[in-house]
């Protein structure tokens, strides 16, 4: 298996596979594409897109997105419940993550997220865009210390923002936690407002933490 930086070059075979793999989707909602122009920005040094190759194949992608407009409106989102990112540090979208279907659960989606808190920009806060009930997706970044703070509804599709910050861990009152259904807006509204976070998902159940 080999890790690579990917570029404008690449662009038609990342193009492919994310359309592959999200035909082959149950739920294509879990994965909200890229718009093309933002494919073609990200791959154009507007980020770094990482690529995992089998003997020459692509069987992963994630990415990291440095766009100037959507970091302002990622800012605003996750500050929009309880204050939880300075004035200084900017909010970057953790996106684009997907593995082969035939390769999941193998550590993939984990070697090109190490590999990507390498060569990212320091003093930053991540933020993943989550729809919430993709268990897969959830678990992999609360096992990474990401935090929910915010939730929204668009375009129909349930989205969760969870952040984390690079150079520290946001810690919670495990005495605090309350337990709620991962599409139950009402309870959001109430707990992210009093500076709850969520931090683990299980059983279409999020575990929610006051922040200390
Ligand atoms: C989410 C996804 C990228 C994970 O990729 P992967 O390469 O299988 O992940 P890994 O093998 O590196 O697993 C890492 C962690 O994720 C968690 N995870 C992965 N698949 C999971 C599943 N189906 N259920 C629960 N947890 C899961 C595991 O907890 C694993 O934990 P570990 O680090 O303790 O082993 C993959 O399932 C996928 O491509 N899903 C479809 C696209 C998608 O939903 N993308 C996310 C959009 S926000």
């Amino acid at each position: 298996m080999e890790i690579k930086v990917l570029n404008i070059s690449d662009y038609e075979k990342v193009f492919d596979f994310y359309n592959a793999q999200i035909e082959a989707l149950e739920r294509k909602e879990f994965f909200y594409p890229y718009v093309n122009s933002d494919l073609k920005n990200l791959l154009d040094f507007g980020g770094i897109m990482l690529g995992a190759f089998d003997d020459g194949k692509l069987i992963g992608l994630s990415a990291i997105d440095y766009d100037q407009t959507y970091s302002g409106i990622l800012k605003r989102l996750v500050n929009s419940y309880y204050f939880h990112v300075e004035d200084d540090i900017p909010v970057f979208e953790y996106s684009g993550v997907m593995t082969d279907k035939n390769y999941r659960k193998l550590g993939i989606a984990s070697m090109l997220y190490q590999s990507l808190l390498k060569i990212a920009k320091k003093n930053i806060c991540l933020c993943a865009v989550v729809q919430l009930e993709n268990q897969a997706s959830l678990t992999f970044f609360f096992k990474r210390d990401f935090r929910l703070v915010c939730v929204k509804k668009d375009f129909g599709i349930d989205f969760g923002y969870l952040i984390k910050f690079t150079d520290r861990k946001m810690q919670v009152l495990e005495s605090s936690s309350q337990y709620i259904n991962c599409l139950d807006y009402s309870a959001y509204d109430k707990l992210l407002k009093q500076g709850f976070v969520g931090i683990e998902f299980e059983d279409n159940k999020v575990k929610m933490c006051k922040i200390k």
